[in-house]
Formats: structure tokens, sequence, C-alpha cells
């Protein structure tokens, strides 16, 4: 084993990984920053909210001028935002009319495992399919054909969510063309803070992508229907990147805001690109970012940043004071990490005075403890590449991804302490599940590192623990590398709570 073979970083040497656009990249800092529409439920009963929400093939206009075709949830890139409260359950049904089968999974979601999004669940379209590569499927698969309901109890904290599609060696290209959105969760304890709100809460979920001549996204992959394209080398080792950093679907968009406190809720939904967040001008007298929160919801305290780096599928809730630059300021949000076109990603403008009506509490929750000495279980995962001539390109513990191989069987309620060990970077997620770091390179966690968390940046060569009570629901669950093109070439594995 060890790292990733030389055919391997051969291959993706050969191809590339950072995808340039064929099209000339427009000004940035030049379009509105967008914001994904909020759903509306169809119904409200006393028991639910329903959702219904239809998966299609659309066109979007992303680079000025341009039309990119996309697949979209209600055919927008980003999909529309649902908002919940804790405790309520949402019944979203989803019906697919792409061309391929679907899997939606609600990321950060506490969801019984039939409506997690498992990744051989597969919603077939509704317009029908020659399932030619049937014997893919897991025989426990449900599959649906044409719609399918998911159900979300939701029963946890207030937490920036976001739900992406899920399917089997397939999540790169479908996130990629637009299969991506937010679902907020909302909560009592939550609204009780004094934080910003309204227009001053802005979800900002950053991607990258390439553009083709013809305006299409450059993926550089197996095609939509399943069919073998001929000379198109598939592992690659960063995974998929572009040279145009979009936010909520804008390239660089520019927002204007307020003189006051704005809490900004990131989501990296790119596939495999990490970004360093910071501000240029740093603002006077003091850190950029207050962190209040983390992938599960708020802190117990805030902490402050001077930058933030985030790995795929990370979130962040961060409030920045604009009151601290003088109106009429531009402020850029730096992706130290990039260079070029992706050293920037989206700019505010200090528009105009206003009346400041929040603030940063000094406690923010209280989070339940847990340490080591409640751990029944210790169990040790390694992410690496495949050795040179394994046709997977990225292994759990030695093994490829099969639905068929269960490789941990927590008991209901327990709490266990995971060690992952990891080759390169992997950012590596467990669905069902709010973990804590326990421990980074052998050493206390990291400053990053605070919270409740759903998903982990390993860093290359370091272990890191984290600690879990796996409550909630018995049945099958993943967890996997949130680099998708890591996850698609095997880097996933099965846990089932018992
Ligand atoms: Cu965001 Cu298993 O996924
Ligand atoms: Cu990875």
């Amino acid at each position: 084993a060890g790292l990733a073979g030389p055919r391997l970083l051969g291959r993706a040497a050969a191809t590339g990984e950072l995808l340039t656009s064929e099209v000339p990249l427009p000004a940035p800092f030049q379009v509105p920053l967008p914001l994904p529409a909020v759903l509306r439920p169809v119904a409200r009963d006393s028991g639910a909210d329903h959702y219904e929400i239809v998966q299609r093939p659309a066109t979007a206009e992303i680079l000025p001028g341009l039309r990119t075709p996309i697949w979209g949830y209600q055919g927008t890139f980003p999909g529309p935002t649902i908002e919940s409260r804790r405790g309520r359950t949402a019944i979203v049904r989803h019906r697919n009319e792409l061309l391929v089968p679907t899997v939606v999974h609600l990321h950060g979601g506490r969801t019984p495992p039939e409506s997690d999004g498992y990744t051989t669940d597969l919603v077939l379209p509704a317009g029908g399919w020659r399932a030619t590569h049937s014997g893919m499927l897991d025989p426990d698969a449900k599959v649906t054909r044409g719609v399918r309901d998911y159900v979300y109890p939701l029963r946890q904290r207030a937490a920036t969510l976001w739900y992406h599609d899920h399917r089997m060696d397939f999540t790169g290209p479908a996130v990629h063309r637009g299969l991506a959105g937010f679902h907020i969760v909302r909560d009592a304890e939550e609204d009780a803070l004094p934080l910003p709100r309204g227009e001053r809460e802005l979800p900002l979920m950053i991607t990258d992508r390439a553009f083709a001549a013809d305006g299409s996204m450059r993926y550089p992959s197996r095609d939509s229907t399943l069919s073998t394209v001929p000379g198109v080398e598939e592992p690659y080792v960063a995974g998929v990147l572009g040279d145009v950093v979009l936010v909520n679907g804008a390239p660089w968009p520019i927002a204007e805001v307020s003189a006051t406190r704005h809490r900004l809720r990131v989501l990296n939904a790119s596939n495999a690109r990490r970004y360093d967040l910071a501000l240029d001008p740093p603002p006077p007298g003091g850190p950029a970012f207050t962190q209040i929160g983390s992938d599960q919801g708020l802190l117990d305290a805030p902490r402050a940043h001077d930058h933030l780096p985030i790995a795929p599928a990370e979130r962040y809730d961060l409030v920045v004071d604009f009151g601290r630059y003088p109106v009429g300021t531009e402020v850029t949000l730096l992706n130290r990490t990039g260079s070029g076109s992706t050293a920037y990603v989206m700019r505010f403008r200090v528009a105009r005075r206003g009346a400041e009506d929040s603030h940063i509490p000094d406690r923010l929750s209280v989070l339940e403890p847990l340490n080591r000495t409640q751990a029944g279980v210790t169990r040790e995962f390694s992410f690496r590449g495949a050795p040179s001539g394994d046709g997977h390109g990225w292994l759990i513990g030695g093994q490829p991804y099969s639905p068929s191989r269960i490789d941990a069987r927590p008991r209901l309620g327990d709490v266990e302490v995971w060690r992952f060990v990891a080759d390169l970077h992997h950012p590596i997620h467990l669905h069902l599940v709010q973990f804590r770091v326990l421990s980074r390179g052998g050493r206390e966690p990291g400053p990053f590192d605070a919270g409740l968390k759903d998903t982990v940046d390993l860093r290359p060569g370091e272990a890191v623990e984290v600690i879990a009570r796996f409550d909630g629901y018995r049945g099958r669950y993943m967890f996997h590398c949130h680099n998708a093109e890591h996850e698609d070439m095997g880097m996933m594995a099965n846990f089932e709570t018992l």
C-alpha cells in the first residue's frame, strides 16, 4: 500500500487535475451574490412539512452571456434552500426527471436509514432507464422508479445542513452538474441568541468549476449515461478542480452589506478544492472571523480566526463585523491556498451604515461532554491510495467500497473513538452521527476543530481521532472521503448501528 502508486500519479499528471476554462473568464466582483430561493412546503400538517422537488436538466447563465447545461433540484444550481425547525419532520418528495438514476442524501441529517440516501437506493428516472449496469446493484438496495419520499425527522440541533446526490460511483459528476442545496435547521435555542438574522444572514455555497467553449462545465469522467468512454482516465489524485470560483452558483460575486455584523453560513460544496479563507483588507482591531458554529451547529463559545481553512463538505458559521470598516470599503474574501483566478472567492461592499442590533454572546450553547473514558471501543481506519495496478483508486482499511461489506458495528447508544490515518488530504464524513475531534497529530484538536462536526479534514500523514455517540437509528450507513472523486473511486465504507 502506501502512497498513491506511480501509475495513478502518472495518469493524473497526464490528464491534468486543474481544469482550465476554454472561454475568457469574466472580470470578478461584477455579478451580484444570488441567494437560493427558499422552498415553500406544498402542505403542512400536524406531523410534518411536505416538500416537492423535481430533479431536472436545465440551462443556467453562470458566466455572463454563456449558457451552461446543469442538472438542478427544481432546475436550479444551487437547489432551493429548505428551512426546517428542530423536531419537525420534513418529508421531501423527489421526482427524478434526469436521464440517470439519482440518490439524495441530507448531509449532516440524523436520518433513518431508509431515507438517508444509501448509495445504491436509487431513484430511477421517471422517463425510464435501461439498467445495463444492474449488476452493480446491491441485493439490499431499495430502488424506486420516478419518485421517492425522503423522511427527515430532524431531531437535532440547529445547523447548516445540505443535500446532494450520492449515487455509487457517480456522486462527483452529479454534484458537479449542480445537484446540491442547503437545508437549514433552526431551533429555539439559537433563536434566543442576539445573532445577526434576516438579510444579515447569508448562506454561501462555495464551489469551483471550469467551463468548456460550448458553455458546459468541464468534468473529465465517464459520461452520464454510464457508457464507457474510451480513453477517459478515471483516477485523479487531487480530484476535479476548476479555475472559476462560484458562490451560490455565481462567479466571484459581490454583495452589498451594511456596516454591521453579518452571519455567514459557509459551505464548501466543491468536489475536491480546499480553501483557506481570509479578508482583504483585514479589519482593524482584531481577527476577521468570529466562528460561532461548525458542521453541526453552535459552538459552546465563539472563537476568533484571522483565516479559516475549509475542506469539501465542511461548514463554518461565521460572524463578520463590517462595522469595523469605513462605509465605501470593498472587502475581498480571499482564498489563501489558491493562485491566479482561484485566489479570491467574492467581495463585500460596505455600502451604507446600519443600526446594529446584534451581538455575539460569550456563551452560545452547551455541548454534551464526551471523553475517552466513555468509549468502549476504539477503531482505526486508514485512508490511502490503492497500490499501483489495483483497479480502484482509493481505499479505506486497504479495501475499496463494497455495499455488501460492513466494517464497523457499533451498538446503538455506544460511544466510540474512531482513529483515522491518511496518506494525503482526505475530508472524512460519517453519516448519522455528530462527532467531536479528540486529537489531531497526537495533540490537542486544532483551532478549527471545535464543536460538533460530521466531516473532519485529515492532513497528509496525520492521525485524527474523533469521538461520537452512535445513537439515533439502527441500520446501515456510510462513511467516506468527501473528496467526491476519491469517494467515487472507492474511498467509502459502511457501518451498521445494532
Ligand atoms: Cu455529503 Cu455521504 O455525504
Ligand atoms: Cu480523499
